[in-house]
């Protein structure tokens, strides 16, 4: 993987400026390892609970399982209450490598328990929730802040500068208000106005889905980061292709054998992570993500979803996957 542009975030050297966001539900060990060997640079744990980590720590300590090969990793918490993400802070011990506060999920549960982009209406709430975890860390640390609450409370450029004042060391913005949950698209002039107040790095979120986009964002918002979320459902390519595009080399998709050794891996590791119980449901999702834009996904799909054997469901990505034309080409060259 070639060398483009080092980003330091506190005392992290992170070798390119293109990272794995957290994504609940997604981004377990064998997805980070996926999107890791494809060069993230920096790859997120899905949202961990404070609240957890203090009331039942081994459970929820189980959110954070890792493995050398997927570091630098950055742990991503929510709480609500200053003292308790504290907590929550400290019982990850040496887990991780960078610690994230996420601001920004728009989930009712979440909010209902005031964390979340519940706090971005509690502004003062914040500045207290960051200092407490600057002082239960030495690690680095992050907020992941959406633009606002509404369309009529835009605060995000007050909210990464009390960040900035409390230590944090980066701020990541996804460009949506809480209302907008994720409809319409992120507005990416925020993030170029966001890098232009603060001195910290600021990481860009939202709407990357090509390798095109990734760049452009880097460029148009002079943001220091990138962070790719949905784009890389069953699209690690894409991470490597921004990384080939900030060399100034072209984009290259995958061969249907590369495709295939990726879909099995990921199989693989899941089924050693979790268990076969497991992997024949959480895999659905990924295997549809893997297989879009392909001839006979429908089918493949389907089937995916009717077997209850992991033997079977191997046998049926070997078939599909083996010697198939790459989606959005005629012949697969
Ligand atoms: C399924 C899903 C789960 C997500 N979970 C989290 C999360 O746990 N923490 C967080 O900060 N953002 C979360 N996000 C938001 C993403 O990190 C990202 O900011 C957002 O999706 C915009 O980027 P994208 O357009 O590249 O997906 C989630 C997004 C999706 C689609």
């Amino acid at each position: 993987m070639q060398n483009t542009h080092p980003v330091r975030i506190a005392g992290l050297e992170l070798e390119c400026p293109v990272f794995l966001a957290p994504m609940a539900g997604i981004t377990s060990l064998p997805y980070r390892l996926v999107m890791k060997e494809h060069g993230a640079a920096l790859v997120f744990t899905e949202m961990v609970s404070c609240n957890g980590l203090v009331r039942d720590g081994r459970k929820t300590l189980e959110l954070v399982r890792s493995c050398p090969a997927e570091r630098p990793l950055g742990i991503q918490v929510f709480g609500g209450d200053p003292e308790i993400v504290a907590e929550g802070v400290r019982r990850l011990g040496d887990a991780g490598d960078l610690i994230d506060l996420n601001l920004g999920c728009p989930v009712s549960k979440v909010v209902r328990g005031e964390a979340g982009s519940a706090l971005l209406r509690h502004p003062r709430r914040i500045a207290t929730i960051v200092r407490a975890m600057r002082r239960a860390t030495d690690k680095p640390l992050t907020v992941k802040i959406r633009s606002g609450w509404d369309s009529s409370n835009l605060n995000f450029v007050e909210i990464g500068r009390i960040a900035e004042s409390e230590g944090a060391d980066a701020v990541t913005l996804h460009p949506r208000t809480r209302a907008q949950g994720f409809g319409g698209r992120a507005d990416w002039s925020q993030i170029g106005e966001l890098k232009s107040r603060l001195r910290i790095p600021v990481i860009g979120s939202g709407d990357i889905v090509t390798a095109e986009d990734g760049v452009r964002m880097l460029r148009e918002t002079g943001c220091d980061a990138i962070m790719i979320g949905r784009g890389s459902h069953g699209n690690p390519w894409l991470i490597s292709n921004i990384r080939r595009r900030l060399c100034g080399l072209p984009e290259r998709q995958p061969t249907a054998g590369e495709r295939l050794d990726v879909v099995l891996r990921h199989l693989a590791r899941h089924r050693e992570c979790f268990g076969d119980r497991k992997t024949l449901f959480e895999m659905r999702k990924h295997l549809c993500w893997y297989s879009r834009g392909m001839a006979d996904a429908a089918t493949f799909r389907s089937r995916v979803n009717r077997t209850g054997s992991l033997d079977e469901l191997e046998q049926l990505v070997r078939d599909f996957f083996a010697g198939r034309p790459q989606p959005g080409t005629a012949n697969g060259s």
